[in-house]
C-alpha cells in the first residue's frame, strides 16, 4: 500500500485529533503517504483532498473536535453518491481509507467495503459509546469528564435551593452515556430509552428520597428517553409542593481537551488501523474488549446492538439510599 486516506464522519469527539494524529504519523512511519479528506463523505464526493505529513498533525493531540472537518450527509445513503465517491478514491490512486466516526460512519464505511470491495478499516469514535463490538468509542470519557464538571456545579445549587433537577444528557436512542454519567454524579434517578419508565414511579422515588431525607435530588434523563423540558413540566404538576428545575447539557458534551483515556484510545486506535491495512485486512473496526485491541468484522458492528448495562441502574438505586 502506497497512499491512504483518512476521513472523520458523524458527530465529532474529542479525541478524533489524536486518532487523525496517530494514522499519520504511523503511516508516514511506514512509507505510506496519507491524504485527508474534509468534510467528513461529503469532501469525498466533492473531492476534497490534501495531503498531510507529519507536521499537519503537530500539536493537536490535545485538541477537541476535528481538524478535518466533519458533516452529516444523508446522500451517502443513495447508490449512485458512493459510485462517485468510490470513483474519487480510484481517481486519487488511494488504495486504502480509514473512516473515524459513529455507528452511522461504520455503516459508510461497510458499505463502501462490500459494494466496491474497497480496503476501508473503521475506528469508532463518538460520545455516545453506542458502537457495537468496542467496550468504548474514543471521546466518550472525555463527554462523561464534562458532564461531572458540570452536573457538579449543579448540584451546588440543587442542595443550596432544595430543588429536584433534571439533566438532559446525549446519546441518540442509547443510554449508555446516561447510565455512566448517573453512577459517577451521584444520581438518585437515571432514566434511559431502554427501560420504559411511568411517571408515577418517579413520582414515588422522589417521594421517597424526601422521606429519607434528601431534599434535593439529581435525575438524568438520557435524550432518546424523553426531553426534559417536558419532564420538568409533567413533574412540577405532580408534585407542586417541589420546586422542579431542569438543564441540558446539550453540544458541551462533544466539545473540549480530550481526556488522559480519550489520547491513549485514539492513539492506539490510529496506530492499530494502520498495521490492518499493511497486513492487508480490511472491512474491519477497531475496538477495544478489556485490556485487549480486538478487530471486529464490519458486518458484526453494523448488524449487531450494543446494550447498555442495564444492571447499573441497580447500583444507581442502592447508592441513592
Ligand atoms: O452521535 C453524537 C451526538 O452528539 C448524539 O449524542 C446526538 O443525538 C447527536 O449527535 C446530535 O447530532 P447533530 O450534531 O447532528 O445535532
Amino acid at each position: 500500500m502506497k497512499k491512504l486516506g483518512i476521513i472523520t464522519t458523524g458527530g465529532d469527539a474529542p479525541g478524533m485529533n489524536a486518532a487523525i494524529r496517530s494514522v499519520v504519523r504511523t503511516a508516514i512511519y511506514n512509507n505510506i503517504e496519507v491524504f485527508g479528506i474534509y468534510e467528513g463523505f461529503k469532501g469525498l464526493f466533492d473531492k476534497k483532498f490534501e495531503k498531510l505529513t507529519s507536521r499537519s498533525v503537530s500539536g493537536i493531540i490535545n485538541q477537541g473536535g476535528t481538524i478535518l472537518k466533519t458533516k452529516r450527509f444523508y446522500e451517502f445513503k443513495n447508490k449512485e453518491v458512493r459510485e462517485i465517491c468510490y470513483k474519487n478514491l480510484k481517481q486519487k490512486k488511494i488504495e486504502g481509507l480509514i473512516i473515524i466516526g459513529g455507528d452511522g460512519s461504520a455503516k459508510g464505511a461497510y458499505l463502501l467495503y462490500s459494494e466496491f470491495n474497497f480496503p476501508v478499516v473503521h475506528i469508532p469514535a463518538s460520545i455516545d459509546n453506542d458502537v457495537y463490538g468496542t467496550d468504548y468509542t474514543i471521546g466518550f470519557d472525555t463527554a462523561i469528564n464534562t458532564a461531572i464538571d458540570a452536573i457538579d456545579k449543579i448540584r451546588d445549587t440543587a442542595t443550596s435551593h432544595e430543588r429536584t433537577f433534571i439533566i438532559e444528557v446525549m446519546g441518540r436512542e442509547s443510554g449508555n452515556l446516561a447510565l455512566e454519567i448517573g453512577i459517577v454524579c451521584g444520581a438518585e434517578i437515571v432514566i434511559i430509552p431502554e427501560i420504559e419508565f411511568n411517571i408515577e414511579s418517579i413520582v414515588k422515588e422522589i417521594k421517597e428520597e424526601e422521606k429519607k431525607g434528601k431534599k434535593s435530588c439529581i435525575i438524568v434523563l438520557a435524550e432518546g428517553a424523553g426531553k426534559a423540558e417536558d419532564l420538568a413540566k409533567i413533574l412540577s404538576k405532580k408534585l407542586p409542593e417541589r420546586e422542579i428545575r431542569y438543564t441540558v447539557l446539550g453540544y458541551i458534551q462533544r466539545g473540549g481537551k480530550p481526556t488522559y483515556l480519550t489520547r491513549k484510545l485514539a492513539t492506539i486506535f490510529g496506530n492499530k488501523a494502520v498495521e490492518l491495512l499493511l497486513k492487508n485486512k480490511y472491512g474491519y473496526m477497531v475496538g477495544i474488549k478489556g485490556e485487549e485491541i480486538v478487530e471486529v468484522p464490519l458486518i458484526d458492528v453494523v448488524s449487531k446492538k450494543k446494550k447498555p448495562n442495564i444492571n447499573y441502574l441497580n447500583i444507581i438505586k442502592e447508592m441513592a439510599i
